[in-house]
C-alpha cells in the first residue's frame, strides 16, 4: 500500500494546469501536491496518475513518492478564492499526494539537454501509458538537483474512459511529435528493447494493487475492483511489447487521438496558458 498522511495546513493552490492541485503540509512533516478527487477530471485521473506513476518508478524512470492523503476541508478554510473552496469541499476523505519538489523548475527544452537514451525511455514509457499530456509546450517534467522528474499522469491510459474500446484504442499510432523530449534523438526501439521486458504481468498487479479499491468500485461492467485491476493490467501488457512500432515521432503524420472532447479540451486549454 501506498504510505498514508494526513493534511495539517493548505499551503497554496497550483493554477499552472487545469486539475488546480494545492501544496499542503501533512503529519509526517511532509510538503504534498495534492489531487483532489473533487477536481472536475476526477477519481480516473487518480487512478491514472498511480498506475502510470507507479510504473514508471518501476522502469526506473524518475517519480517523486506518490501518498494516501486524507484531507479534511476545514483546513483549507482561510482559502479566499470561492472556486478552489468548493473543490477543497468536496474533497473530504482520501486524495492523491505527490512529494513536492522544492526549488524545482519546470522543464525547458530549448534550455536543458537530455540524453537520447532517457529521451527514448521516456517517450516510449508516454507511448505504453497514451499520455497525451507530455508536448513541449506543456512538458509535465520538472527539473530537480539537475535530473529530470517526471509528474503529472493524470490524463494518460485515455481508454479507461472507454473500456469497451479499450483494446482497439491501444492498437492506433502514437503521435510524439510534439512531445517535449522528441528533438533530443529519442530511439523508442532500443528504449522498446530495454524497457518491455521488464513489463510483466506480475509488474503490473503489483502497481494496480496500490489503487484504493473506492476508486475503482462501482466502474460500470465490472464487478468489482480487482476486474478492473485486470482490465488496466491487460492493456498495458498488450501495448509493451508492440507500441514503439507504432510512434510518430515526425510533424505532419497526425494520428488522431482517441481521448474523450473533455479530456482534449482540458489539454489544449492548457497548451494555451
Ligand atoms: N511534485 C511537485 N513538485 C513541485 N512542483 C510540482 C509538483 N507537481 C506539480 N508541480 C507544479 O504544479 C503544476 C501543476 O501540477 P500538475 O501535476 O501538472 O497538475 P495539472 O496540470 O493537472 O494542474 C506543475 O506544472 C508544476 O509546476
Ligand atoms: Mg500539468
Amino acid at each position: 500500500m501506498l504510505t498514508e498522511v494526513t493534511g495539517i495546513r493548505y499551503v497554496t493552490p497550483l493554477r499552472e494546469g487545469g486539475s488546480v492541485p494545492g501544496v499542503v503540509e501533512a503529519d509526517d512533516l511532509g510538503t504534498y501536491v495534492v489531487k483532489f478527487t473533487g477536481a472536475a477530471q476526477g477519481r480516473k485521473a487518480l487512478v491514472a496518475e498511480i498506475v502510470a506513476g507507479e510504473l514508471a518508478r518501476r522502469l526506473g524512470l524518475r517519480v517523486p513518492e506518490l501518498v494516501r492523503f486524507q484531507f479534511d476541508p476545514v483546513i483549507g478554510l482561510g482559502e479566499p478564492d470561492a472556486e478552489i473552496q468548493d473543490l477543497l469541499k468536496s474533497s473530504g476523505g482520501l486524495n492523491l499526494g505527490m512529494d513536492f519538489l522544492p526549488g524545482s523548475l519546470g522543464f525547458d527544452p530549448l534550455v536543458f539537454e537530455i540524453e537520447p537514451a532517457e529521451a527514448g525511455r521516456i517517450v516510449w514509457f508516454d507511448a505504453l501509458i497514451g499520455n497525451v499530456d507530455r508536448s513541449w509546450r506543456n512538458p509535465n517534467l520538472l527539473i530537480w538537483h539537475k535530473d529530470l522528474w517526471l509528474i503529472d499522469h493524470g490524463a494518460s491510459l485515455i481508454w479507461h474512459h472507454n473500456w469497451k474500446t479499450a483494446e482497439q484504442a491501444s492498437a492506433k499510432p502514437f503521435d510524439a511529435a510534439d512531445h517535449a523530449l522528441s528533438r533530443f534523438s529519442p530511439d523508442p526501439a532500443a528504449a522498446a528493447a530495454e524497457l518491455a521486458p521488464r513489463v510483466t504481468e506480475e509488474l503490473l498487479r503489483e502497481v494496480t494493487a496500490l489503487v484504493p479499491d473506492e476508486w475503482l468500485d462501482g466502474e460500470p461492467g465490472f464487478d468489482g475492483p480487482d476486474e478492473v485491476r485486470r482490465a488496466y493490467e491487460r492493456v498495458l501488457l498488450a501495448r509493451a511489447g508492440s507500441v514503439h512500432e507504432r510512434i510518430v515521432l515526425v510533424a505532419g503524420q497526425k494520428p488522431k487521438q482517441d481521448a474523450p472532447d473533455w479530456l482534449r479540451t482540458w489539454v489544449d486549454g492548457k497548451a494555451a496558458k
